[in-house]
Parts: structure tokens; C-alpha cells; sequence
């Protein structure tokens, strides 16, 4: 089947033509689809009636491995028994919304800081899915900035100076900028990953900055140096001309790169309203033959 995208920001972000997900094996599609995410970064799909089966069954066909190694894997048993489904959500097990110092909600508020999926694993996260099962009638964005254009308008002398630079990402920096505290044996099994700062698509070549909450520190650079250099490399990243903002629709399915984007939440009164998304990643390895 043949499918088309239509723009929704001048960088990143493509509407996907109808088309149901869930019966899509064919691999000339899937194809397209890739081809899709490599042009725009952020692809969206509207009225997907996935189930948590089925949406992970998606996302193996289109991108091989999952990331089962959430960083709240660490602290507290998966709502539904399979931690390749992150709960992107503020309730707990039996479905009321979580209290504003609930240790659920505190970790997921670190969402709001820009970040990429799983950066603090090695293989990092490559494409995140991510299903609107509940969504509220108040604004509940999500933003996403285009790090491809983010590397490509930095000067010559900025870019050479990130040429083979290597960052130590771990989710619990992320989440400590936000004053959670994580147990001694928490930190011990969230160690984190080393990537370089620059990563390049393997099918078009294109180069983008691969930053994120998580990123703690440059490697062989005074801890000082490193953190205002991505400070600053953030700020030139996330400027407003670079982002896509997302309006979630019940039924939506937003699809990322991350390697190619970073993206946060939005604030909303999630004291008051039910919000529900499902989030499957693969990680960055290469798609079975
Ligand atoms: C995620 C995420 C943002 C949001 O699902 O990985 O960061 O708006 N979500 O819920
Ligand atoms: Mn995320």
C-alpha cells in the first residue's frame, strides 16, 4: 500500500494517510514507513485502537529488539507484568490518579525535562511508539525538537569541537535535577551508558546532537565544562523554531526517532485529570535480515 506524509512543522513531523497498523506486516510498507521516520523524525498516526499485544507486536515488526530495561524498572514492578510496556500515565495499579507526592509521579515528572528514550542504556533507544489510551480534555502536549537541524545550524568551530565527544547519560541525573532520591541498590542497577554527541543516521548520513536529561557529564572534561556545554547545546537545540508540538487525540500513535529527536511533556492539572499513553521502544541494533 502506498502511504503518504503530510508536513506539520517546517523540521519535524509528519502526518501518516489512513492506514491501520495493526494489519500492516508487509515489509514494502513497513519500508515506507522507515523511510518516513528518517525524512521527519516524528510520524503520526491517527485512530489506532491498539492493545498492548498488539502494539508491541507492532513495534517488533517494524524495528526488531525492544528496550526492556526501564529506568522504573528499577523501583517498582511493571503495572502490566511486561516492562517492554512503559506506563505513561499518573494512576496507580488500581487506576486512581496518583497523589502529588507519590513516588510513581514523581520519577514520571522527569518527562518534562527534554530527553530521548532511553539514552542511559547501551544500545540506546532507536524509535519510540507511543499510544493515547486516555486523554484528557485540557491541554496535555507533547513537544519535540529536531536535533538533525540542531546539529546542521551550529557553527564550524562547534561542530569540530564535538567531533568524537562522548557523554555518560544516566536516568537518574534526570530525575535528581528534580530533588528525587533513589536507594544506594537503585543507583547500583541504573548505572547509565556512554554514547558519542553526535550520532549519524545510517541510511541517509544525516548527522544529529544526541542530548538528553540524562547526560551527566562529557567524558575526559572537567565536570563543570561539560555540563554548561550541554546546558548551552540544549538551549540551542530546543529553540522554538526547531519544535513540533503534539495535541493528542484518543486513538493517536506517534512514532520517533531518537536518535534524530528529543521530546518532553507538557504540564497539566494531573492532580484532576486521567492521562494514559503506552510507550513501547526498540533499541538502536540493527533490524534482523
Ligand atoms: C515518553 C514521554 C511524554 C509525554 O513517553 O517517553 O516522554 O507527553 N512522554 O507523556
Ligand atoms: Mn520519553
Amino acid at each position: 500500500m502506498t502511504v503518504t506524509f503530510r508536513k506539520l512543522h517546517p523540521h519535524v513531523g509528519a502526518e501518516v494517510s489512513a492506514i491501520d497498523l495493526r494489519q500492516v506486516h508487509d515489509r514494502a510498507t513497513l519500508e515506507q514507513l522507515r523511510a518516513g521516520m528518517d525524512a521527519h523524525g516524528v510520524l503520526v498516526f491517527r485512530n489506532q485502537p491498539f492493545t498492548d499485544a498488539e502494539q508491541l507486536a507492532f513495534a517488533e515488526r517494524f524495528d526488531g529488539a525492544l528496550h526492556v530495561k526501564p529506568g522504573a524498572s528499577a523501583l517498582a514492578a511493571n503495572r502490566f507484568g511486561n516492562d517492554a510496556i512503559a506506563d505513561i500515565s499518573n494512576v496507580d495499579n488500581s487506576g486512581a490518579i496518583l497523589k502529588a507526592d507519590d513516588r510513581k509521579r514523581m520519577y514520571s515528572l522527569g518527562n518534562r525535562l527534554w530527553h530521548t528514550d532511553a539514552s542511559f542504556q547501551d544500545p540506546a533507544g532507536r524509535y519510540s511508539t507511543l499510544s493515547a489510551r486516555v486523554i484528557p480534555e485540557v491541554n496535555a502536549d507533547t513537544e519535540f525538537a529536531d536535533m538533525r537541524a540542531a546539529y546542521d545550524t551550529l557553527d564550524d568551530a562547534t561542530k569540530q569541537k564535538l567531533d568524537g565527544l562522548k557523554v555518560h547519560h544516566t536516568i537518574t541525573h534526570s530525575r535528581e535535577i528534580l530533588g528525587f532520591d533513589f536507594s544506594r541498590e537503585e543507583k547500583e542497577r541504573l548505572k547509565g551508558a556512554i554514547h558519542p554527541i553526535v550520532r549519524v543516521n545510517p541510511r541517509t548520513q544525516r548527522k544529529s546532537l544526541y542530548l538528553a536529561a540524562h547526560a551527566t557529564r562529557i567524558i575526559d572534561s572537567p565536570v563543570a565544562d561539560g555540563r554548561l556545554f550541554l546546558m548551552e547545546l540544549t538551549e540551542h537545540a530546543t529553540q522554538r523554531e526547531f519544535v513540533y508540538r503534539h495535541v493528542w487525540k484518543n486513538g493517536d500513535f506517534v512514532i520517533w526517532d531518537n536518535l534524530a529527536t528529543m521530546h518532553r511533556a507538557t504540564a497539566f492539572d494531573d492532580a484532576k485529570h486521567h492521562r494514559e499513553l503506552r510507550r513501547v521502544t526498540t533499541i538502536d541494533v540493527p533490524l534482523p535480515a
